[in-house]
């Protein structure tokens, strides 16, 4: 795990109450620890309950667990009134859950594809329609985490690509739409994260070491910097900032779909 921000002085998200889809895991994860760091209540929301417990129950009084699936909006709804009935309020969103795989396009079932979409672009909506209504009271935001994919075209990421290319353009429609009721949206695209599911996905075994070289920066980025963005975006710091995305990726999308012909060898 992470180690604490290096960047921020503590307490910048103090009385603040955040909601984290995919915070069970990997850079949801690590924004919740982030985000709990800095003075936040944390509600973790995902599939799997015995991960949101421990995530909850190392945060203490800070965390609770809300297990849902993001494609489910009765439940989704459900989380968001667990977090109000617990901490009070609701001031953060954070959309991390999703789900991604390598699959060429033409061998991708019609079942494959709609159910990245549905996890990422239809469960992020369905985060930010069911946050709303708190978020409007506390003159809230929201962070939605895309990827390089959202814009710049790959092989084998036609699934992701399209669901995340989504989540970006539901991104500035709600900024515009809810900056007069006071809540800020924008989106994070990570490049490529060590220590991740998505990345243990994305480049198996010797493909990392390939992929690692064609990042500008000259390496993978790490989950802190993840959290440390996603805080930046959450705090005072950021409070004329809507319908924005910023790119965390040491530079990658610069190099287009380089590390991704290679490994098709290209
Ligand atoms: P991860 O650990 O697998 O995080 C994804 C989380 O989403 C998991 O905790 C998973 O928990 C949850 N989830 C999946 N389907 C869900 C559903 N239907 N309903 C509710 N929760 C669901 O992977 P990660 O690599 O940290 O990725 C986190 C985010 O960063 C994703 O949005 C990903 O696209 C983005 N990203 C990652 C990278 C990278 O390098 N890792 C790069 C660019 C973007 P359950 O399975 O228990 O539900
Ligand atoms: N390649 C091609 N198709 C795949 C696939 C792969 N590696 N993995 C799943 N699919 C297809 C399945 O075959 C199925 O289609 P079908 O009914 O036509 O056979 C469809 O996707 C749905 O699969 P299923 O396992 O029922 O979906 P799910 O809703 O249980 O899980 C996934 C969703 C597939 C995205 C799963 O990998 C997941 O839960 N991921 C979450 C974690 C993650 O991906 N982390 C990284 C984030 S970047």
């Amino acid at each position: 795990m992470s180690p604490p921000s290096a960047v921020f002085r503590d307490g910048l998200l103090a009385g603040k109450v955040a909601l984290i889809t995919g915070g069970g895991s990997g850079i949801g994860e690590g924004i919740a620890r982030r985000f709990a760091e800095q003075g936040a209540k944390v509600a973790v929301l995902g599939r799997t309950a015995t991960k949101l417990v421990r995530v909850a129950e190392e945060l203490g009084d800070a965390g609770l667990a809300v297990p849902a699936d993001v494609r489910e909006y009765a439940a989704v709804e459900a989380a968001v009134a667990k977090t109000v009935t617990r901490f009070g309020r609701l001031d953060i969103l954070i959309n991390s859950a999703a789900g991604n795989f390598l699959a060429p396009a033409s061998q991708l079932s019609a079942n494959g594809f709609r159910a990245v979409v549905d996890i990422d672009l239809c469960g992020t909506f369905n985060a930010c329609r069911a946050s709303f209504g708190a978020l409007r009271d506390a003159r809230g935001c929201i962070v939605s985490i895309t990827a390089t994919q959202a814009f710049v075209p790959m092989p084998l990421q036609a699934h992701a690509g399209a669901a995340k290319a989504g989540i970006e353009k539901l991104t500035r429609d709600l900024a515009l739409e809810w900056a007069g009721a006071g809540v800020r949206v924008n989106s994070l695209a990570p490049g490529p994260i060590e220590d991740t599911e998505g990345m243990r996905r994305l480049a198996p075994g010797e493909s990392a070491d390939k992929m690692r070289k064609h990042v500008p920066l000259g390496r993978w980025g790490t989950i802190g910097e993840i959290a440390d963005v996603a805080l930046f975006l959450c705090s005072p710091a950021a409070s004329f900032i809507t319908g924005a995305c910023f790119l965390v990726d040491g530079g990658s999308a610069l190099t287009g779909p380089s590390r991704f012909l290679e490994m098709m060898g290209g």
